[in-house]
């Protein structure tokens, strides 16, 4: 089954920046549990990242479940400001880790991963490259956390 995929970046509403990152009982979480819950249904994968004001997100499955995935992200009022930065097939699943997750980062990280290439979530294979994609520098970030889980 062809998987297709999204990315985005948003920003937080105030109730969830005033969290900031500690947010361990707060609204991100029941977001968060209420995501994971449809993405487990639907077959959708991947990852929320958090740097206190921002979003960056990312979702991969099959075009149905994505497609509904994505219009409840877009129909959210948690968030505003949203920006798409890219979305298409990938040929297989590169977040298979969790329905959804949200992981803290830093804002220069959130940054420099919004504005980087997500053309076609190519992949060089190594986040620390000066020229790593969009896609380099989320699993870079993502595969730290699996490795110590
Ligand atoms: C940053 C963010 C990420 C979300 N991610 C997902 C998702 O991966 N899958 C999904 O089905 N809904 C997702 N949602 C929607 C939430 O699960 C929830 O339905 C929504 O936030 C409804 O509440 P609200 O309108 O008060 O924000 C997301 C919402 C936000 C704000």
């Amino acid at each position: 089954m062809p998987i297709r995929a999204v990315v985005y970046a948003s920003e937080a509403i105030s109730e969830i920046a005033a969290g900031g990152l500690g947010q361990a009982d707060g609204r991100l979480c029941a977001i968060i549990d209420d995501a994971a819950r449809f993405n487990r249904d639907a077959g959708v994968t991947g990852v929320l990242l958090f740097d206190g004001e921002r979003f960056l997100q990312y979702l991969e499955g099959p075009e149905d479940g994505l497609s509904v995935a994505y219009s409840r992200v877009v129909g959210a009022r948690s968030h505003t400001a949203l920006v798409e930065l890219q979305r298409g097939r990938v040929g297989n699943r590169r977040m298979p880790f969790w329905p959804m997750r949200w992981l803290p980062v830093q804002a220069q990280e959130l940054t420099q991963m919004a504005r980087a290439d997500w053309t076609s979530f190519f992949q060089r294979g190594d986040p620390t490259a000066p020229n790593a994609f969009g896609m380099d520098l989320l699993l870079g970030v993502v595969q730290k956390q699996v490795a110590t889980c």
